[in-house]
């Protein structure tokens, strides 16, 4: 019996070059159990949205959750991550999607996470503290800001160089576009196992 593959949507704001390591990922066969069939996106200047037409991807664009929860029952998602997607879910999306959306956070949860904790913030609070190891968070989504169930971390060392684009760009590097990918994988096969 053929087994169907987890439906994923990305959801983005930015850049998505954590979208486009599952893109990669997805190309490369380290992504199985699940197929990305949709990206979304709150800025139509989201330069992720480019990544996700290259490479044949379907994409929308939305400002209020009504139109995302009626695009994602009409595509029937299973699974959502957040790449970089900068907006609040509502209770009402993470109720919908219980257990089944994952959001990658660029420091090592529960240190430099919460509200306004994001995107080049996160490092300038890592410098700022003086850490001398940060890195990257895979997790659940719940109703709390960076607060659900931890998947996956991985350490990224700081460098008494760094500014917070040098780091960003390491903790990038070295952890999230590692991270997320495998975290994908692994919760995409078990929502699969779940379905069937
Ligand atoms: C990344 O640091 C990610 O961890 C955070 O948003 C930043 C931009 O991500 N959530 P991307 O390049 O748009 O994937």
């Amino acid at each position: 019996m053929s087994v169907e593959k987890t439906r994923i949507c990305v959801l983005v704001s930015g850049g998505g070059t954590n979208l486009q390591a599952l893109l990669d990922a997805q190309k490369a066969g380290r992504i199985t159990s699940g197929k990305i069939v949709l990206v979304g996106s709150n800025n139509p200047e989201a330069y992720a949205l480019t990544r996700a037409a290259e490479h044949g991807v379907d994409s929308f664009v939305f400002t209020e959750e009504a139109a995302l929860l009626d695009k994602l029952a009409e595509e029937e998602i299973d699974m959502i991550v957040l790449a970089g997607f900068l907006k609040i879910l509502s209770p009402n999306v993470i109720r919908a999607y219980e257990g089944r959306i994952i959001n990658i956070h660029p420091a090592l949860i529960p240190s430099f996470c919460g509200k306004g904790c994001y995107g080049l913030h996160v490092h300038e609070k890592a410098l700022e503290y003086g850490v001398k190891v940060t890195g990257a968070t895979v997790h659940f989504v719940n109703e709390i800001p960076d607060g659900g169930q931890i998947i996956a971390q991985k350490a990224v060392d700081v460098l008494p160089e760094d500014t917070p684009e040098t780091l960003q760009k390491r903790v990038m590097e070295q952890a999230e576009w590692i991270l997320l990918p495998e975290a994908t994988e692994a919760v995409a096969a078990e929502i699969r196992k779940g379905k069937n």
